[in-house]
């Protein structure tokens, strides 16, 4: 099967394409005949070995994907051969071939292709625990994403406005904008243009955001402890811009606000049904015309390198998909 492998310690320039033998398959797994991947920021940093899991080499990288089912093993109950589903898994996604565990395996709806059902998974998911459950936001509450063009930016954004709460975005540039309003966004910082911390405070007429959706970390964390609302909530969900902050306690105090922490992969391994009853959710909304999980681009898999590219050259809205059919 054709499938890009990670051989060596590296960016996206050091994977390759090539024939392999298929994975084998184990108790309790589905094999996927993969039509898209998506690609997320994992992809970018597990090759490189600066993710929390680090595979031997070589291994294919690729968590995300949708497609037909074409083999079961003989323990497997709720899922059969000929199910078109949507499976994640630790690697393995970016080949025509997938194993994926029956539990992170899902039916897609009919109405639900398989570009949006590879594209949804990770930042839909990531974002529905970490608003719903971890920022406990409420409607009418004002909410802040930053890096809100991205993977699970943009599904943080698209979830605010369904959960009926009032979205405020910061994004870098003219065409993010434009395609944020049209996720009904009330207001785009572009946060190269200056602190986005005042405009924020003056959009709220002084208040500061309820629930800080905060995927970049570095100065867009410090600046978030100074726009937040008292009683607010400033969701740690990652360091896209490669710098941890640090919080100083005196703010949070001060502001009686909480730095909530939010770790899908974690939250699975604890409470996989819960998991599992998201994606249930999020899959009946998308099927609904609730939520509108965006493809960024399309890539052929000969073009995967080049679809890692555009997504760390920040010039993606949305997810990336890799098609194999
Ligand atoms: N906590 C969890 O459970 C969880 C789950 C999934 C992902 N994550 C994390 O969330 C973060 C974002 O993932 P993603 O898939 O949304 O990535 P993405 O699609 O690349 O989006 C990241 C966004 O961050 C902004 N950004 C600001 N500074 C950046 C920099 N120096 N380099 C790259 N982007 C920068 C970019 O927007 P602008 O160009 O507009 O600034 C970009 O659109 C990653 O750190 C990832 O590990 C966490």
């Amino acid at each position: 099967m054709r499938s890009i492998v990670c051989e060596d310690w590296g960016g996206p320039e050091k994977l390759v394409l090539k024939d392999i033998d298929p994975p084998s398959l184990g108790a309790g797994q589905v094999r996927l005949k993969v039509s898209v991947a998506a690609i997320t920021f994992v992809d970018l940093l597990m090759p490189r070995g600066k993710y929390q899991i680090k595979p031997d080499l070589p291994f294919t990288p690729g968590s995300h994907a949708a497609g037909d089912v074409i083999e079961v093993a003989d323990d497997v109950t709720n899922i059969k051969v000929g199910d078109r589903v949507y499976g994640f898994a630790a690697w393995g996604a970016l080949a025509d071939e997938m194993i994926v565990d029956e539990s992170a395996c899902f039916v897609l709806p009919n109405n639900v292709n398989n570009e949006v059902g590879a594209a949804y998974g990770n930042g839909y998911a990531t974002s529905l625990y970490a608003l719903r459950d971890r920022g406990k936001l409420q409607p009418g509450e004002t909410l802040l994403v930053h890096g809100a063009a991205g993977g699970v930016g943009l599904a943080a954004v698209d979830l605010g406005r369904a959960m009926g709460a009032r979205v405020i975005a910061t994004a870098r540039g003219a065409e993010k904008a434009s395609v944020l309003r049209t996720y009904g966004v009330e207001a785009v910082i572009d946060y190269t243009d200056g602190p986005f911390k005042d405009q924020v405070n003056v959009l709220t007429d002084g208040a500061g955001a309820d629930v800080i959706y905060d995927p970049v970390g570095g100065d867009v964390f410090d600046q978030s402890l100074r726009c937040i609302n008292w009683d607010g909530r400033l969701l740690v969900i990652g360091f896209a811009g490669g710098t941890i902050p640090q919080a100083p306690a005196n703010l949070p105090l001060l502001k009686s606000c909480s730095i909530v922490g939010v770790s899908l992969g974690g939250y699975r391994q604890r409470d996989p049904t819960a998991v599992r009853d998201m994606h249930g959710i999020l899959l009946s909304w998308i099927a609904e015309g609730r939520i509108r999980p965006r493809v960024a681009a399309r890539f052929p898999v000969a073009e995967t390198i080049e679809a890692l590219q555009a997504m760390e050259n920040r010039e993606t809205i949305g997810r990336v998909i890799v098609t194999f059919d």
